[in-house]
């Protein structure tokens, strides 16, 4: 199976896995990217299953929609059961590093509110030690570059993401050569940097269960 097939075979799998515990008024946190979007296309095949979505971006927000699913303001919303969305890294812990797409600050929300995050990611996400893909920072945009000089303190390498506006109205900062040995400490360290929104090390609060895609099958890690 090439890339895309092993996204659609987690999509499905992560489909079949939540299918048995959807309610009528069920609302499902929807993540962002490739991965993602096949979740959304599967998911639409049983729309008249649940109620409706979270989206944790404009672009899974408008996917949902072009499908038929309602999408709701998390504000609106008292409980999300299920949130399901790709990564860009995981370690066998299930900590992640996301927002290679800049939508970490809504993703981290949407997966604070759910009971459980299902992470669906093929094989290549799967890594030994976190940190060989950048890991992206969302900044305000007047503190960039006194974040900036402050994760070079850590010993990051941080590129600006030119061109780039999160859909809060921010900046990304791609950090590279991090060394995350302890994910949570970092996590924390880089999120009371003053002006950082966000960081997409999904750590303190790492994924329930992922779904990998591979050329065995798909495999479950929890
Ligand atoms: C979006 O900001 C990211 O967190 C995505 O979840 C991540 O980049 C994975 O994307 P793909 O599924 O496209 O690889």
């Amino acid at each position: 199976m090439n890339q895309d097939e092993l996204k659609q075979a987690v999509a499905l799998a992560a489909l079949e896995t939540i299918r048995p515990k959807l309610e009528r008024e069920s609302i499902i946190g929807i993540g962002t990217g490739s991965t993602a979007n096949c979740f959304i296309d599967a998911l639409a095949q049983v729309k008249q299953l649940f109620d409706g979505a979270v989206a944790s971006s404009e672009a899974s927000a408008e996917r949902l929609k072009s499908h038929g699913i309602p999408v709701y303001d998390l504000n609106s919303v008292n409980e999300i059961q299920f949130y399901i969305d790709g990564a860009d890294e995981s370690n066998e812990r299930l900590e992640l590093i996301k927002g290679g797409g800049g939508a970490l600050t809504r993703e981290k929300i949407v997966a604070a509110v759910a009971d459980q995050f299902i992470c669906i990611a093929d094989e290549s996400k799967l890594v030994p030690l976190l940190g060989t893909f950048p890991l992206p920072v969302e900044v305000i945009p007047m503190a960039r570059s006194y974040v900036a000089r402050e994760l070079v303190k850590l010993g990051g390498d941080p590129v600006y993401r030119s061109g780039f506006v999160t859909d809060n109205g921010n900046l990304i900062l791609d950090v590279h050569n991090l060394q995350i040995n302890v994910a949570t400490t970092l996590e924390e360290q880089i999120n009371n940097i003053t002006g950082v929104v966000t960081n997409g090390l999904f750590a303190v609060r790492p994924a329930n269960l992922l779904l990998l895609g591979t050329q065995q099958g798909v495999k479950e890690y929890r």
